[in-house]
């Protein structure tokens, strides 16, 4: 693998073999960061951490994974910079690649991460955008291989609205990585037919299947992983949570669900999770529409079945390993 230098905006830029690579070298770094041994391969070096949207886990993984290889960093938040309003992406890529060794973005659309990464002379690393979250594919990656020993044939049912990020990039991981793909969403609600297309061709060089189904309990037959994601996610309006409230609801993953799934299955979830009313959003949202918990049910949620925390976690692991395999 020999990533030095690139960006890592989308799965679909990188082989098999790279990927699986960056999965290898995670599983490494956290082998030595759970060992207490010194893993500081980008001493001296820097990173920027642009943030348009909210976050803990992306950040807090961006800022632990450079600090444990020797790195600075700075957080440049959704408001208190020039960006967008008083100067322009590509002078910003600019501007911050005259300081630093590699930068993240996180915001709305795919081109601009896009063009950041044209007119930034050091990597860009895409830490969510409407279209794609593929640091997030990594650590799910990591977390399977670590409760299955395996990804090459495993099969991943995303359940909920798979236009979106999550449903889109499982959906390239899986492809990239032979594993099968099924999305379980309302009619209208599955990944673009072009990126379909495009998954379904590395698909059957790797050995997967991607399908789609509108019924879940015909959907969960053969799931080794039920994975789901917040139902609006960030960026979107709030006036959208009634319809999705409405299309969603036969989509949640409850024990039901769970049960027919049968004993090998397991939940994952990228977080946040609206599995109870202990959140603002989650209480205001819930009271309304008369539900307990939204996406996941929170006897799933907090199950053995359920290994969301150890995914969160890797998702440092993984973040590292993209830092150190374009940067050292
Ligand atoms: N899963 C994820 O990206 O979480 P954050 O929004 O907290 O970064
Ligand atoms: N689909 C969610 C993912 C959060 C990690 C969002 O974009 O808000």
């Amino acid at each position: 693998m020999d990533l030095k230098g690139k960006d890592f905006l989308t799965l679909l830029d990188l082989s098999t073999e790279e990927i699986e690579g960056l999965i290898d070298l995670a599983a490494e770094l956290k082998e030595k960061k759970k060992k207490g041994i010194p893993h500081r391969l980008c001493e001296g070096k820097n990173i920027a951490l642009i943030f348009e949207k909210t976050s803990t886990r992306t950040r807090c993984a961006f800022e632990v994974a450079a600090s444990d290889l020797g790195m600075g960093s700075t957080y440049l938040g959704p408001t208190g910079t020039q960006i967008g309003i008083k100067e322009t992406i590509a002078d910003t890529a600019r501007v911050l690649a005259g300081m630093y060794d590699a930068i993240e973005y996180r915001g709305y659309g795919q081109e601009i991460v896009e063009e950041l990464a044209k007119y930034s002379k050091v990597p860009v690393y895409n830490g969510l955008t409407n279209e794609y979250h593929p640091t997030q594919i990594l650590a799910d990656m990591l977390t399977i291989r670590e409760i299955f020993g395996k990804l090459k044939g495993i099969h991943l049912l995303y359940m909920g609205d798979a236009r979106y990020n999550m449903g889109r990039s499982l959906m390239v991981g899986c492809a990239k990585l032979g594993l099968h793909f099924t999305a379980c969403s309302p009619k209208g609600y599955f990944p673009p037919e072009d990126l379909t297309e495009t998954c379904r061709k590395i698909a059957a060089e790797t050995g997967a299947e991607i399908t789609f189904e509108s019924d879940p309990y015909k959907a969960v037959k053969n799931a080794d992983v039920i994975y789901t994601d917040i139902w609006v996610s960030m960026g979107e309006p709030e006036e959208v949570w009634a319809e999705r409230i409405e299309l969603m609801r036969p989509y949640q993953v409850n024990k039901e669900l769970m049960e027919a799934a049968g004993d090998q299955c397991v939940f994952l979830h990228c977080l946040p999770s609206y599995h109870d009313l202990k959140t603002e959003i989650g209480r205001k949202v819930g009271k309304k529409y008369g539900m307990t918990a939204l996406e996941v049910t929170d006897d799933v949620f907090e199950s053995e079945r359920s290994y969301v925390f150890q995914e969160a976690e890797n998702r440092m692991h993984t973040i590292k390993a993209v830092i150190a395999a374009t940067l050292s």
